[in-house]
């Protein structure tokens, strides 16, 4: 069973580390700056990929700025709150340190088990992962106790929820931190077991999966859209899967049939589509038009 943490365990957090700058990382690293107002700091591989996620904060903090979301004291303390570095020594003062590198088990554990030599003993460490298992993603931590699920859904400013994962091994004071840290990012926070898929991603696996069966089965991408709108999705399953990113989404499919073969479809097209894309057709402000006629091709080949 699941139980509430004792509030009284929960540690502050003065400084944010993300992991990571790509598409999820870059966007929950605004929500904690604008949420949170303390230093945060990303890094990636390399500094060009720093500099894209550093970007995309930018551009978004001076979106916000001119909607007048944003005084012109709160964006410059903003900005100067957020920086980008290679240097993982700068991680040495955060308390809460979240990745979101690529979804594949050993990256996720040598990434924690390097940066835990970085930070203190008492730096709370939270993976974004969307359905591996959080046990396992700490498997090579001296601490596994500090280390907590806490998975974002795109697009991160407005979807609510953030699923809170508590690992068999996640302590009190870290299930404290992160359902303290998500009620001040303003997020509705629900405490799952460390299952695949949490709670989300196993129905979500199951739209986005029976769609891909009746498309590997010879239904054009446009027929599912279409078949499918009539139930209410906020999105068709393409749109769903263009946001989330193809590979993610192939991945999730991925996950859910190694763990239940018989219960989870996962497609082979949908790597060739993610590999070869693009799949959906857009306009030059990003409009979707409909299905790219390479993804057609790439599904009837
Ligand atoms: N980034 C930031 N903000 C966005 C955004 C984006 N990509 N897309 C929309 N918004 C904002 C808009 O700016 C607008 O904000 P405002 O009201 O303050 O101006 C607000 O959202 C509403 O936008 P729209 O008027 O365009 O509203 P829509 O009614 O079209 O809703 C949507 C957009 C909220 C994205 C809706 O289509 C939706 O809920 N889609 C489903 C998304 C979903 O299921 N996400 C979960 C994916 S699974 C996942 O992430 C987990 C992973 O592990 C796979």
């Amino acid at each position: 069973p699941v139980g509430a943490p004792d509030k009284s365990f929960a540690k502050k957090v003065t400084k944010v580390g993300v992991i990571g700058a790509g598409l999820m990382a870059s966007q929950f690293a605004l929500l904690f700056l604008r949420r949170l107002e303390v230093p945060v700091v990303i890094t990636d591989l390399d500094q060009a990929r720093v500099d894209k996620g550093l970007a995309y904060i930018h551009d978004e903090l001076q979106k916000l700025a001119d909607k007048g979301r944003l005084s012109n004291d709160q964006h410059n303390r903003l900005k100067a709150l957020i920086t980008g570095t290679t240097d993982r020594s700068q991680y040495a003062d955060c308390d809460w340190v979240i990745e979101a590198v690529f979804e594949e088990l050993s990256v996720k554990q040598d990434v924690f088990a390097e940066f835990e030599k970085i930070v203190s003993p008492e730096t709370v460490f939270a993976t974004n992962t969307s359905s591996l298992s959080v046990d396992q993603i700490g498997a090579k931590l001296e601490h596994p106790e500090r280390l907590v699920g806490f998975h974002f859904f795109n697009p991160v400013a407005v979807m609510p929820l953030v699923e809170v994962v508590n690992a068999p091994k996640t302590d009190e004071a870290t299930l404290a931190t992160a359902m303290q840290v998500a009620k001040n990012l303003k997020k509705n926070a629900i405490i799952t077991t460390d299952s695949t898929g949490f709670v989300v991603n196993r129905v979500l696996a199951k739209v986005l999966g029976e769609s891909m069966r009746a498309v590997d089965d010879g239904t054009p991408f446009s027929v599912v859209d279409e078949a499918l709108a009539p139930l209410g999705l906020p999105m068709p399953p393409s749109v769903l899967l263009d946001l989330v990113g193809l590979k993610v989404g192939a991945h999730v499919l991925d996950t859910h049939h190694a763990a239940w073969p018989d219960r989870f479809y996962r497609s082979e097209n949908l790597h060739r589509v993610a590999d070869n894309g693009p799949l959906l057709e857009k306009d030059a402000k990003g409009k979707v038009k409909g299905i790219s006629k390479d993804a057609e091709r790439l599904v009837k080949a």
